[in-house]
């Protein structure tokens, strides 16, 4: 069959990894979390004393992306790839909201940007891959066959992060999480090089009322229009 580039673009938590996961465990594609790229950038600073609350120092971590190597592999149990940095499986320590609190700001970088666009790029080479992100239509693959953009409200949106993060022990309020995610969205539309935007082909996707099935469902009948 037609093998397809499915890109997924949209604000944090809006539930694009759990489509993006779906659809391609039930297409046999590659999943690809760009955000997970992103996030291990930030870490690697966060680990090497590059950020902090009250600094942030770009050059050096500019002068260090060489020594920063992310690779995926794919975990038969979970269902899905798990990111390690340097081959050190670092899933769990990316998604806290300390990490959540900086990759924005790292994620500005366009050394950064630059280096993760060129592994993502060669990643989805052949097709048959969801790749998930803010810049996946409009910068990744411009040319890709199908275009989606979720959307949910900001309190919908931190909700289900908090739940998430909760649900794994994290301590964390409510409060806050909704801060990091406005703050996100703020850092992620405003940035000069490659800003969260909609592509001009792309499909918007309001899930804020749908369930998991009903999301997968709907947009599994959209992907089945392009094969
Ligand atoms: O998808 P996730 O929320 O894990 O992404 C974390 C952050 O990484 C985003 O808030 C954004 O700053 C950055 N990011 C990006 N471009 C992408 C994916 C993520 O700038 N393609």
């Amino acid at each position: 069959m037609n093998k397809i580039t499915i890109a997924i673009d949209g604000f944090s938590s809006t539930g694009k990894s759990t489509v993006a996961k779906q659809l391609a465990k039930h297409l046999g594609y590659v999943y690809v979390d760009t955000g997970a790229m992103y996030r291990s950038v930030a870490y690697y600073a966060m680990q090497n004393g590059l950020i902090t609350k009250e600094a942030f120092n770009v050059e050096a971590l500019v002068g260090q992306l060489s020594k920063i190597n992310i690779t995926f592999k794919f975990n038969e149990a979970l269902g899905f790839a798990e990111v390690y940095l340097n081959d050190v499986n670092i899933e769990k320590d990316i998604r806290t909201l300390e990490v959540s609190k900086f990759v924005s700001t790292v994620a500005s970088v366009s050394a950064v940007r630059k280096k993760l666009v060129e592994q993502q790029q060669k990643m989805g080479a052949n097709k048959g891959v969801v790749m998930d992100g803010r810049d996946i239509g409009t910068v990744v693959f411009p040319d890709a066959e199908l275009k989606l953009f979720m959307v949910a409200s900001a309190e919908t949106r931190a909700k289900r992060r908090y739940q998430e993060l909760t649900e794994k022990g994290d301590k964390v309020t409510y409060e806050a999480v909704l801060k990091n995610v406005e703050e996100r969205d703020f850092l992620d539309t405003t940035r000069a090089d490659s800003p969260l935007v909609k592509a001009e082909d792309a499909i918007e996707f309001d899930n804020s009322i749908l369930t998991k099935e009903e999301q997968f469902q709907k947009l599994l009948a959209l992907v089945e229009t392009k094969l």
